[in-house]
C-alpha cells in the first residue's frame, strides 16, 4: 500500500469553518468567517450589475473555445486602470503585463510559481498575522517564506516601526508581500505617509513588492484603495500585483482574478509575460472565461459601471455600519472598549479575541470566526448583531 501512510490533513483554518457552520443544528447560528459578503438579510446576492452583464453575454456570446493563455486583452488592460488609474502610464506603456488567472488565490500562486521558475527570488516576507493561505501558496510554489510584524495588539495599530526594522534584515532580491487594503486579517492599513515610507523602503533596499489586492473599494474607496499600489508603483520600478474580483464583483465562485506584474521596460515585460505563460499553461492551461466577461463587460460600460460602483459602495457603506453599530452596543453591553474596530477597513475585524474565547463563540452561542479572532463584519446584520454583541459580551468577560 502506498496511501496507507498519508495521515488527515487539519480542515482548512476559514473555508474548514463553512462547513462545520453548515453542520450544526443550531438554529442561532451566524457564519463570521468566511469573507464573503452578506447583505442585510444575510445572503450573499449575485449584483444586479453582474446580471446584467451576463443577460448581455447570454445573447451575444457565441463560442465556448478557449481563451488565449494570458485571458482577453481588454481584460487585462481595465483591470489595470483599476489598479493604477485610468491616466497611468502601466494602462498602455507595456511596462506592465496582466494575465487573468482564477481569483487571488491563482494570481498569488502563479506570480509564486513565476518568481520560483525564473529564480527571481526564493524567500517572502510575509506579514504576521496574514491570511492563511498565503504561507501555503508560497511554499508549495517552492518559495521560503520569513514573517514581518504587522499588528500591535496592545494598541490595535500597525507595528510600523518594528515592521521595517524586520524587513532591514531582508536581502536584496527578496521579495515582500503586502496587502493592497484592508488587510486580512486585521482590517489595518498604513496611513498615506507610512506607505510613501514603505515604498521608499521597499526601493532603497532592493525588495520586490508583492501586493496582495484582494478587497478593492472595499476600504474607502476604488480609488482610495489603490494609494498603496501606486505609491508602491511610484518608486518601485519592479512589483507584482495579484487582483481579485470575487469580493468586488461578489464572483466568489466563478474565480475571476488578474495577475500584473510591472518591469523597467517592456523589452523586459515581453519576456516575463512569455514565462508568466509557460507558468499559466503548465498549471491551468488557459483561464475559465465566464468571470472574465462579466467583469470586462461591466468595466467597459458606462451605465453598467456606474451601477457596479454604487453597489459596492452599498456594500462598503453597510459594513461601515454595522462596524459603529457593533462597538457601539459592545460598549454598552460592558464587553470593554471596542472603538477600535472602526479604525478597520474591509470585511474582517480582528476583535481581540483568543483561541479560547473564539471556540466558546462556537460551542456556546453557535457564532463563527476564524480562530485568530478575525470576524467577518460583512455576516454581521440588524438581526443577528444582538446575538452576536450578546455573545462576544459573555466570552470577553470569561
Ligand atoms: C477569507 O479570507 O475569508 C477569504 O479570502 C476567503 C478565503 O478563501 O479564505
Amino acid at each position: 500500500m502506498f496511501f496507507d501512510r498519508i495521515e488527515a490533513a487539519p480542515a482548512d483554518p476559514i473555508l474548514g469553518l463553512t462547513d462545520a457552520y453548515k453542520k450544526d443544528p443550531n438554529p442561532n447560528k451566524v457564519n463570521l468567517g468566511v469573507g464573503v459578503y452578506q447583505n442585510n438579510e444575510g445572503k450573499t446576492v449575485i449584483l444586479d450589475s453582474v446580471k446584467d452583464a451576463e443577460k448581455i453575454l447570454l445573447e451575444k456570446e457565441d463560442t465556448k473555445s478557449y481563451l488565449p493563455i494570458t485571458g482577453l486583452a481588454d481584460y487585462g488592460t481595465l483591470a489595470r486602470e483599476l489598479i493604477f488609474g485610468k491616466d497611468s502610464e502601466f494602462v498602455s506603456s507595456g511596462r506592465a503585463i496582466s494575465c487573468h488567472c482564477p481569483g487571488g488565490t491563482g494570481a498569488l500562486r502563479i506570480g509564486a510559481d513565476f518568481l520560483h521558475q525564473q529564480n527571481v527570488a526564493t524567500t517572502i516576507w510575509i506579514s504576521d498575522p496574514t491570511w492563511a493561505n498565503h504561507y501555503q501558496i508560497a511554499t508549495s510554489a517552492g518559495m521560503k517564506f520569513e514573517r514581518y510584524p504587522y499588528y500591535d495588539r496592545v494598541n490595535h495599530n500597525l507595528a510600523f516601526d518594528r515592521m521595517l526594522e524586520t524587513l532591514s534584515q531582508a536581502k536584496e532580491g527578496d521579495v515582500v508581500l503586502l496587502h493592497a487594503c484592508c488587510h486580512n486579517p486585521t482590517g489595518i492599513d498604513p496611513t498615506k505617509e507610512q506607505w510613501e515610507q514603505i515604498a521608499k523602503f521597499l526601493a532603497d533596499k532592493k525588495l520586490i513588492p508583492f501586493i496582495d489586492f484582494a478587497y478593492q473599494g472595499f476600504g474607502k474607496g476604488i480609488e482610495e484603495d489603490a494609494f498603496g499600489v501606486r505609491t508602491i508603483a511610484k518608486y518601485n520600478k519592479e512589483l507584482l500585483i495579484a487582483s481579485s474580483f470575487s469580493k468586488n464583483f461578489g464572483l466568489y465562485n466563478e474565480r475571476v482574478g488578474v495577475l500584473t506584474v510591472v518591469c523597467e521596460s517592456k523589452e523586459a515585460a515581453d519576456k516575463v509575460l512569455s514565462q508568466v505563460k509557460i507558468a499559466v499553461r503548465t498549471a491551468i492551461s488557459n483561464p475559465p472565461a465566464h468571470g472574465e466577461k462579466v467583469v470586462t463587460t461591466i468595466l467597459s460600460d458606462k451605465n453598467l459601471r456606474a451601477k457596479w460602483e454604487n453597489e459596492l459602495k452599498g456594500m462598503r457603506d453597510r459594513i461601515q455600519q454595522m462596524r459603529s453599530l457593533l462597538s457601539e452596543k459592545l460598549k454598552a453591553a460592558g464587553a470593554g472598549n471596542f472603538d477600535f474596530i472602526n479604525e478597520q477597513n474591509g470585511m474582517f475585524s480582528f476583535s481581540g479575541l483568543d483561541k479560547d474565547q473564539v471556540e466558546a463563540l462556537r460551542k456556546d452561542f453557535g457564532i463563527y470566526a476564524v480562530a485568530s479572532g478575525r470576524i467577518c463584519v460583512a455576516g454581521i446584520n440588524t438581526n443577528n448583531i444582538d446575538k452576536v454583541v450578546e455573545a462576544i459580551a459573555a466570552v470577553a468577560k470569561r
